[in-house]
């Protein structure tokens, strides 16, 4: 009773009272919600003014074009370069941001493709963006191979961080080597060796990067080797270190790219290896050419980005 007494006196009520007790009170609205509001309704009416805002009949009310349109540069289906305007949306907004960055872009680029390989190498400014552009073409073009840092993968691609190169390592060589492409080939010599002259040849093949071998075998292998019959050094070279006009792999390191005799686990399984590596010869090297894919200044950033950034140029 006492609590209902003080209601009654206290507070403005609309007199309205629902469920015997329920009242209507009449305070009035705090003065921060009022100006919350005020502002809220200035605010709609500039914000009406400035941008689209209202539907009207098949339109709509446009705003301010200064705020509300942008113009860019589009690519047409036929290849031209067009300037659009439209009005203000997150694409067009994507694609004006974009045509920025690729200005941006360009000019490094045109940087690159003016400045001769040795300066290009020497200027900080532009290893930098060698550095990162070529990293970003290099993982979408070349990774798949070569893997993600470049190191390769036998079986798969060559390693182009090691000072070894199959096709040169000077910047023209790596060049014409992505310009083109690369495609090695040796032939099978199941038609051309006995069981016994092939096992020869593999173990002088063996002897040359200081592979456990049967020191026989491999005298006989050495004249078959640089004989007429096997001929393989026609193409690998008196030395045995390869050719680079061929991308005759070279046989005196210990860096394999085809048959892992260096990771092979004993004797036996370098033998096999090899024996079946020369069986059937290799037609598998096909390193593609992108002179169609990617445009010149691209392929000269790549050649300063595998020599230089890679690491293993010579
Ligand atoms: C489809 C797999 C593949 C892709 C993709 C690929 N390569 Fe190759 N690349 C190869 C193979 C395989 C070879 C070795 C060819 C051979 O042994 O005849 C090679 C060889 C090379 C060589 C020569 C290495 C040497 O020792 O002389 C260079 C340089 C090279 N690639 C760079 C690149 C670059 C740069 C890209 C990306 C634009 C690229 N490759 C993309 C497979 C690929
Ligand atoms: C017509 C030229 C040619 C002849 C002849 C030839 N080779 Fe090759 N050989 C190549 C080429 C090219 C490659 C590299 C293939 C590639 O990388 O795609 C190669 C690669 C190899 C490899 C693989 C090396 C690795 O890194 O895995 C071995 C081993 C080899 N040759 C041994 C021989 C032996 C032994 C003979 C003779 C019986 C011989 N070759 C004859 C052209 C030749």
């Amino acid at each position: 009773m006492m609590s209902q007494d003080k209601r009654n006196v206290n507070k403005q009520t609309t007199g309205h009272v629902w469920d015997d007790d329920l009242e209507e009170l009449t305070n009035p609205l705090p003065m921060w919600w009022v100006w919350g509001f005020y502002i809220t309704c200035v605010f709609a009416i500039v914000y009406w003014l400035l941008y689209p805002a209202w539907p009207v009949a098949s339109s709509y009310t446009k705003g301010l074009p200064a705020i509300n349109t942008i113009t860019y540069t589009a690519t047409t289906v036929d290849g031209k370069e067009v300037q659009k305007t439209t009005h203000w949306n997150m694409r067009s907004k994507f694609m004006a941001e974009m045509n920025e960055l690729k200005a941006a872009q360009k000019q490094w680029f045109d940087k690159v493709a003016s400045t001769s390989y040795e300066a290009v190498a020497s200027d900080a400014d532009l290893m930098q963006f060698v550095n990162s552009a070529g990293k970003t073409l290099f993982t979408d073009n070349c990774m798949p191979c070569h893997q993600a840092g470049g190191q390769g993968k036998i079986g798969i691609a060559p390693n182009l961080t090691d000072d070894y190169w199959q096709y040169g390592g000077s910047y023209q060589q790596i060049n014409t080597t992505i310009v083109a492409g690369r495609h090695g080939v040796m032939p099978a010599f199941k038609q051309v060796l006995s069981a016994d002259e092939l096992n020869q040849v593999v173990n002088y093949v063996l002897s040359l990067s200081g592979e456990p071998h049967n020191a026989d075998k491999a005298k006989a292998g050495d004249s078959l080797f640089h004989g007429p019959k096997a001929g393989c050094y026609v193409c690998h070279g008196d030395d045995a270190k390869g050719k680079v006009e061929l991308g005759s792999a070279n046989l005196t390191d210990k860096i394999w790219l085809w048959a892992d005799v260096a990771g092979a686990a004993n004797e036996q399984e370098k033998v096999t290896l090899l024996t079946n590596l020369i069986y059937a010869g290799i037609n598998r090297g096909v390193m593609p050419a992108w002179s169609a894919r990617l445009n010149p200044e691209q392929i000269k950033l790549l050649t300063v980005y595998v020599h230089d950034s890679l690491g293993g140029g010579k």
